[in-house]
C-alpha cells in the first residue's frame, strides 16, 4: 500500500528557467522507491487545485527524495513558490517503475525534455548496482532545457545532448540520437518525455530489434487504479483490457504493447 505522508520540504530550488527541484523527507517512501515509480503531491492545504499532481522520482536517498518538475500551470507554479520548512502531503510510491536487469549489453536511457526526471534514479541504480555504464541522450527544445547532464557524467555514463535549435550539443531529434548509437538486439533502450518523442523513439528501438521500455505520462486524477482518467489504448490485451492505466499497470510498459497510431492520434486533437 502507498503511504500518505505529511513531508517536510527540505528544498525548492529554481534549477533552470521553469524548472524546479524540491526535496522532501520521506523516510517511508525513501525505503520502497523505485525508478520511475511516482508519487501524487498536494501542491498546498485544502481543496485548491483540487487533485495531486503526480511526479516520478529524480533521486531516492536514506531518508528524502528529490522531484525534478517544469512548471506548466496553476498546480506546478504554486509548489514552485512553497517554502523550505513547510509541509506537503505525498502519497506514494505509486506505479511499476523499471524493471532492473544484469542481462542487458547496452543500457540506453533516452530523455525529452522534462522526461529527464525519472533517470537519475535508474542511472544511479543500472551504477550501483551491476556496476554498468548507461548510455544517456539528453534531448530537448533549447539549451536551457537540458537538465541533470553534469549528474550523469559524474555517475560515469556516456552523455550525448541533442537539441531542436542546435543551441547545445547536436542539431537533432531524440529519435535520431538513438538510431545514430546503433542499437541491437541485446541491448535495452529506456524512453520518458512527450508522447510523440516517445513513440518516434520507440519505433526506431523496434526497427533495430531492441527492447524498450517507456515510462507514458498521463493526465491523472486518483492516481490508483479507481477512475480510469489515465488510460491509453494498448495493442495486446492486458489483464482481459484493451485500455491499459497508466498509474498502475504503468507508467513503465514494453513499446510493444503501445497503440501508439491510436494514441498519437488521441494526442493530436
Ligand atoms: C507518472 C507521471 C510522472 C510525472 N513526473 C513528472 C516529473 O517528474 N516532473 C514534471 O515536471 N512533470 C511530471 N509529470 C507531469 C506533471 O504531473 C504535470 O506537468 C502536472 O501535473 C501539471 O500540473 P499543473 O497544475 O502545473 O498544470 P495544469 O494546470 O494541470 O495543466 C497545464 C498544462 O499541462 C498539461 N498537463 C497536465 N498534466 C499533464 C501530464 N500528466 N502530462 C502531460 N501534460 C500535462 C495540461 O494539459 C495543460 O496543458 C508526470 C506525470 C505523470 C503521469
Ligand atoms: S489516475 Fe485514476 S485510474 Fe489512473
Amino acid at each position: 500500500m502507498p503511504h500518505v505522508l505529511d513531508c517536510e520540504i527540505l528544498k525548492n530550488e529554481n534549477v533552470a528557467p521553469g524548472h524546479f527541484r524540491i526535496e522532501f523527507e520521506a523516510p517511508e517512501i525513501a525505503r520502497e522507491a523505485r525508478p520511475a515509480q511516482f508519487c501524487m503531491i498536494q501542491v498546498q492545504p485544502g481543496y485548491y487545485p483540487l487533485l495531486r499532481r503526480p511526479m516520478s522520482f529524480e533521486r531516492v536517498f536514506e531518508t528524502s527524495v528529490t522531484v525534478l518538475y517544469k512548471v506548466e500551470g496553476e498546480g506546478t507554479r504554486l509548489l514552485s513558490e512553497t517554502q523550505p520548512g513547510k509541509t506537503i502531503s505525498v502519497q506514494g510510491p505509486l506505479g511499476n517503475g523499471f524493471p532492473l536487469d544484469n542481462d542487458f549489453e547496452r543500457h540506453i536511457l533516452v530523455a525529452g525534455g522534462i522526461g529527464v526526471a525519472p533517470f537519475p534514479a535508474l542511472a544511479e541504480a543500472l551504477v550501483n548496482e551491476f556496476g554498468l555504464q548507461p548510455e544517456v541522450i539528453i534531448a530537448a527544445r533549447t539549451k536551457d532545457a537540458i537538465l541533470c547532464d553534469d549528474y550523469f557524467d559524474e555517475l560515469g555514463c556516456h552523455v550525448y545532448v541533442a537539441t531542436d535549435d542546435g543551441s547545445l550539443g547536436e542539431k537533432a531529434y531524440a529519435a535520431q540520437m538513438l538510431e545514430s548509437l546503433k542499437p541491437g538486439p541485446r541491448d535495452r533502450v529506456y524512453v520518458c518525455g512527450p508522447m510523440i518523442m516517445m513513440s518516434t523513439t520507440s519505433k526506431v528501438a523496434e526497427a533495430h530489434g531492441t527492447s524498450c521500455l517507456v515510462a507514458l505520462e498521463a493526465q491523472m486524477a486518483c492516481g490508483d487504479g479507481a477512475c480510469l482518467g489515465c488510460v491509453v489504448e494498448s495493442k495486446k490485451e492486458l489483464e482481459g483490457e484493451k485500455m491499459v492505466r497508466v498509474c498502475c499497470d504503468g507508467p513503465v510498459f514494453d513499446t510493444t504493447i503501445i497503440d501508439w497510431p491510436a494514441h498519437n492520434m488521441a494526442y493530436d486533437r
